[in-house]
This record gives C-alpha cells, sequence and structure tokens, in this order.
C-alpha cells in the first residue's frame, strides 16, 4: 500500500521532503520549508489564473467537468431544474439542506416582503444617464445598497447575514428590472408580491398599463428554470471576488457589487450576447461551413462552445435546448434557432471539435431564449446576476465560517528593477 505523501528532491541541495497528500492535493505553504539556502524564503507555487489551485475547501457545489456532472449540495442539477423552484434552489444553496414546506413558506415570504426599494435608491438610479448600461447600473446600486443598511456590516451576526441575504435576493430583481425600464425611459413598475419570484420579475420589466400583469405561465416557469441552472458554479471569477473582496470582511453588499462586476466581463457573464451576435453575423445555414472553417483556421472561435472545467455536453446547455422548445412555442419560433442547430450538428460532427472536446455550453441556447422573451442583449449579464446572487452568498457564508480562510492575499514573483536611487526630476535625462 502506498502512504498519502509526496517525496519531493530539490535537485539544488540534494534534500528531500515528504508532504502530506489529502483530497487529492498537497498544501502549498507545504513547499515553503524547501530552501536552497537557510535566508532563501521557500518554494512557493506560480499559478496564474488559479487554474490548477484549489483556494477553498467547499460543500456548495460539485463538478465533475470530464463527466458532465452538476450537483447543488449533492443533489443533480437535472433533478432540481424539472422538480425545484429557484426559490427553493435558493434555500438549498444558502442553508445547505431543501427546506420543508413550512421552511419553504417562511423563506418564500421573506423574499417577498423584502422585494420593495428604499425610495432615494429609485432616485439614486435616476441619476444614470438615459442609455447607462443595466449591468453598470446594477453594480453601483447594489453597491450602494450598503449605505441603506448599515447592520449589514455586522457580518458574523448570524440574524444580520439572514436579514441581507433575504434582501439581496429580493432586492436584486427589483434592481435589475428598474436599471431596464431606466434604459428604455419607462416608469419604474412596484413589486407585485401576488406574483413568484420570476413572475414578478417578468411584471417589472414588462408591465405597461395594465392595472394586473398577468406572466404568462410557460415564460415564467422557463426563466424559473434558467435562474436554477445558473444559482451556482463553484469557484468561478465572480465567486472567486465574491469570496476575495468579503474575505476583507466588507458587508455583503460591497461584495455583491464586486462580484457582479466580474460578471460584467464579457469573457464570463457576458458570452451569451456574443453567441446571439455570432449568430446574427452568420446570418443563414448557408453560410454556416464558411464560418465554421474560418473557426477551424483559427481566425474566430465559435461561441457558446467550449468551457474551462466541462470537457463534455455542459449539463446546463442539455437542459436549456429542452427549455427552448416550450418557450418558442409562446414567442413563435427564433430565427436563429436553425442556425444554432445546424451549427451544433456541425460541429458535433467535425474532428477539430470532437478531437479538443469542445460541446455547447450554457450560454449556446440561453441567449437564443432570453431574446426571444423579449429581453435586449444588454440585459443577459443581468439575467445571470440575479439567480447568481443565492450561489455568492451560498460561497460568502461558507468562506466567514471557515477557520481556515483569512484575507485573501497571493503570492507574486518580483521580477522589476532592483534598488535604485530616485533622482530629482531637473536630473532626469528628457
Ligand atoms: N471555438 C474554437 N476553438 C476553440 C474554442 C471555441 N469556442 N474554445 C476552445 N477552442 C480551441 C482552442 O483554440 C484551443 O485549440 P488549440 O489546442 O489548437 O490551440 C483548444 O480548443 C483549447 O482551448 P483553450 O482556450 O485552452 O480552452 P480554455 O479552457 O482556456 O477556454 C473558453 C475555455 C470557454 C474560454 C473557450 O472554450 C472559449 O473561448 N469559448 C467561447 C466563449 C464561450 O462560449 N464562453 C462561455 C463559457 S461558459 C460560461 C461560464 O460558465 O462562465
Amino acid at each position: 500500500m502506498g502512504r498519502d505523501t509526496l517525496t519531493i528532491t530539490d535537485n539544488r541541495t540534494g534534500k528531500t521532503y515528504e508532504i502530506p497528500i489529502e483530497h487529492g492535493t498537497i498544501r502549498a505553504m507545504d513547499l515553503r520549508q524547501i530552501k536552497a539556502a537557510q535566508d532563501d524564503f521557500g518554494l512557493m507555487a506560480y499559478d496564474p489564473a488559479f487554474t490548477n489551485t484549489a483556494s477553498c475547501k467547499s460543500r456548495i457545489t460539485f463538478i465533475d467537468g470530464d463527466k458532465g456532472i452538476l450537483r447543488y449540495r449533492g443533489y443533480p442539477i437535472e433533478q432540481l431544474a424539472e422538480r425545484s423552484t429557484y426559490l427553493e434552489t435558493a434555500y438549498l444553496l444558502v442553508k445547505g439542506e431543501l427546506p420543508k414546506l413550512s421552511n419553504l413558506n417562511a423563506f418564500v415570504t421573506n423574499i417577498t416582503l423584502h422585494t420593495m426599494i428604499h425610495e432615494n435608491i429609485k432616485k439614486f438610479m435616476d441619476g444614470f444617464r438615459y442609455d447607462a448600461h443595466p449591468m453598470g447600473i446594477l453594480v453601483g446600486t447594489v453597491g450602494a445598497l450598503s449605505t441603506f443598511y448599515t447592520d449589514a456590516k455586522r457580518i458574523f451576526d448570524p440574524e444580520s447575514r439572514r436579514v441581507q441575504t433575504h434582501r439581496l435576493i429580493a432586492k436584486m430583481p427589483t434592481i435589475a428590472a428598474f436599471a431596464y425600464r431606466h434604459s428604455i425611459g419607462m416608469p419604474y413598475a412596484y413589486p407585485d408580491n401576488d406574483l413568484s419570484y420570476t413572475g414578478n420579475f417578468l411584471n417589472m420589466l414588462f408591465k405597461k398599463t395594465e392595472l394586473k400583469y398577468k406572466p404568462n405561465p410557460v415564460l415564467e416557469r422557463a426563466l424559473d428554470v434558467l435562474f436554477v441552472l445558473h444559482a451556482d458554479h463553484e469557484q468561478n471569477c465572480s465567486t472567486s471576488a465574491m469570496r476575495g473582496v468579503g474575505s476583507a470582511h466588507v458587508d455583503p453588499y460591497s461584495a455583491i457589487a464586486a462580484a457582479t462586476a466580474a460578471l460584467y466581463g464579457p469573457l464570463h457573464g457576458g458570452a451569451n450576447e456574443a453567441v446571439i451576435r455570432m449568430l446574427m453575423g452568420i446570418g443563414s445555414v448557408e453560410h454556416i461551413p464558411a464560418y465554421i472553417r474560418r473557426v477551424k483556421a483559427g481566425e474566430l472561435r465559435l461561441m457558446g462552445f467550449g468551457h474551462r472545467i466541462y470537457k463534455n455536453y455542459d449539463p446546463r446547455g442539455k437542459i436549456i435546448r429542452q427549455i427552448a422548445d416550450a418557450v418558442f412555442e409562446v414567442t413563435g419560433p427564433s430565427p436563429l434557432l436553425a442556425i444554432a442547430l445546424e451549427l451544433e450538428r456541425i460541429a458535433l460532427a467535425d474532428d477539430y471539435f470532437v478531437s479538443r472536446k469542445l460541446y455547447p455550453n450554457v450560454d449556446f441556447y440561453s441567449g437564443i431564449i432570453y431574446q426571444a422573451m423579449g429581453f435586449p442583449l444588454d440585459m443577459f449579464p443581468v439575467l445571470f446576476a440575479i439567480p447568481r446572487t443565492a450561489g455568492w452568498l451560498a460561497q460568502w457564508a461558507e468562506m466567514l465560517l471557515d477557520e481556515e480562510q483569512k484575507i485573501a492575499r497571493p503570492r507574486q514573483i518580483y521580477l522589476g528593477s532592483d534598488v535604485r536611487e530616485y533622482a530629482p526630476i531637473d536630473h532626469r535625462e528628457e
């Protein structure tokens, strides 16, 4: 039987070290004892973009990228998408277990009662330019919420964390919808607490002059399933931002603003928009072979394909593909769907994509659905930020309560100048 250790021989000194392996991982700090000389700082690991470094132990989300598996708290995403709701899934993420009926009812009531925002926040939002990007408004406004809820600074008080969690899950759709209405010059539509979480969101987005907005039940459920699929995805860029900024013990509104800002980036929350632009650019099915040729020549990327973690069909992509048909029955067919389907068919039969394990990811079909439901492209990352709030909060609380965590503070390899003398400005050469 082998031992759960790693033996390292430092060829600079000839010394050998035995380092424990736990959970398939060595501790980077165990490398520090490896020194070339007495005054040497000790060995460090260099891992730009943390592609092979675990930054935490987590019990929230499990992904097996090779097998295409995604589970929240052990429950397969397929079962949650089919049988759960977004708010039940949010409860599961933040509390760790599926709720009993009474717990779920209390949670839903709490979220529903917190959907309103302070009138001064509305005035604050009025200050944005008429054409402001709704994601920029969301970043700024959710950060500003910290000035309205000063009790949020008590991050080690479980009751304060519970209330801020309800407020954030409840208010993100309100701010998002107000941001959208502001960007199109429409008056804000207030929350309707008779409606479901997604039904109310659709109300705040699309209500016109009718006294009572009635969401289409198919679209309401489709959006709810999309929210379930986007609720968490372990240590991605925005979650790392949430944990990193939260590790400075800032209030959760400021940390969520940082996470939302990370999600604003086109490499993270913006890929589904890029898919739509790509499909519109291709224009028709006949142009696909030429487009694929350019992708294979390295001139372009097939947007919505490939993933850092999934080297198989993204399980979220499969579920979204099924939702698409139900949505198009209500909205009418999307002209982009035929192009997407043919693109997928050709790519999945082509050795370039097969050998590189490039499969459709979550973004390949989600944008087509959002567009068919009437969302403008600018709103796509916002539709990602709303459901991801539950995941961010679950990860934030786990980080705060983890005794091994400290303020995030990576090391660097310094390659700049050695020490040099300051020269006054009139002594410097032009
Ligand atoms: N189209 C064409 N070729 C690709 C693509 C693509 N979409 N993705 C990867 N490749 C090729 C790449 O050129 C490379 O080929 P080679 O080995 O010949 O140089 C190989 O596949 C490996 O690519 P990589 O860039 O090392 O892979 P990565 O893990 O760093 O990148 C990715 C992952 C998602 C950034 C990338 O696949 C990509 O740019 N996809 C398109 C954008 C996209 O759909 N992003 C949404 C990701 S899902 C949302 C989320 O979960 O946050």
